[in-house]
């Protein structure tokens, strides 16, 4: 799936994402000095703190303008433009790290292979993306909305449960040692919170639409949300969250 974000817009109003990401560095055990990837770094605030915990950290995106960004930012740390599917690392990882990233790639099964073999025999294999059932309120919301406008809504997200992930890591190669999902309700900054979710997250449904009809979608679908998902004068998105840990075997 192809996403164009704000790289900016992405820093300053949607912190949540890798702030989250810092708490789920604690799962990789592997030693200071170890090679560790951050695949789907984004604008590199991960990658930063995987270098400040003392791995030697590879950001690794597919988004130009993201990386672009994230090489101003922390001039010092590697990154590469490259495809979680098919990137081909000179020496092998000790650990690759993964968040809010899979649920954005279409073949999941091709994204473990190319792990696999990117990875160490022990290596360590920390992740988390969106489970099964995230974001259903504000999906269905948009699907009404759409459908207002005689138009089809595509929910092209590719959330998946345990019972659909696991399968894979094990396919090839991995040995899962945590799995869980849990809800994540993920306050939204300011009156606009949820528009402005929709607007930089959901992009590509888009596609074709004149301004005015995006506009009025988003408009209608924030106020089918409402009574469910603002609460105390604050806008949540109702995020599920799969999060597991794999070694290789
Ligand atoms: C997520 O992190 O769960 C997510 C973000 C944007 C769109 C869809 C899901």
């Amino acid at each position: 799936m192809k996403n164009n974000w704000d790289s900016d817009n992405y820093t300053d109003k949607f912190q949540f994402v890798y702030k989250y990401g810092e708490e789920l560095i604690d799962f990789i055990t592997v030693e200071k000095g170890s090679f560790v990837v951050d695949l789907g770094c984004g604008t590199g605030a991960v990658t930063e703190k995987l270098s400040e915990k003392g791995f030697e950290a590879l950001g690794i995106d597919t988004s130009e303008t993201m990386l672009e960004k994230a090489k101003k930012l922390y001039p010092k740390l590697n990154f590469r433009l490259d495809d979680a599917c098919s990137f081909k690392l000179d020496k092998k990882a000790d650990a690759v790290f993964s968040n809010a990233v899979f649920h954005w790639i279409d073949n999941h099964n091709k994204l473990i292979k190319n792990i696999s073999e990117n990875l160490k025999a022990g290596g360590e294999f920390v992740f988390e993306f969106g489970g099964k059932g995230n974001g259903e309120i504000v999906h269905n919301a948009l699907k009404e909305a759409f459908e207002t406008h005689n138009l089809k809504y595509v929910n092209c997200f590719n959330f998946r449960s345990i019972g659909e992930f696991a399968p894979l890591l094990e396919k090839y190669g991995f040995r899962i040692e945590y799995a869980s999902i849990f809800d994540r309700p993920t306050e939204q900054m300011g009156e606009n919170g949820l528009a402005n979710w929709i607007n930089m997250f959901v992009n590509s449904a888009f596609d074709g639409l004149d301004f005015e009809t995006k506009e009025n979608i988003i408009a209608q679908a924030v106020e089918i949300c409402r009574p469910k998902l603002y609460v105390n004068g604050k806008w949540y998105v109702d995020y599920v969250r799969i999060r597991m840990k794999a070694v290789k075997i």
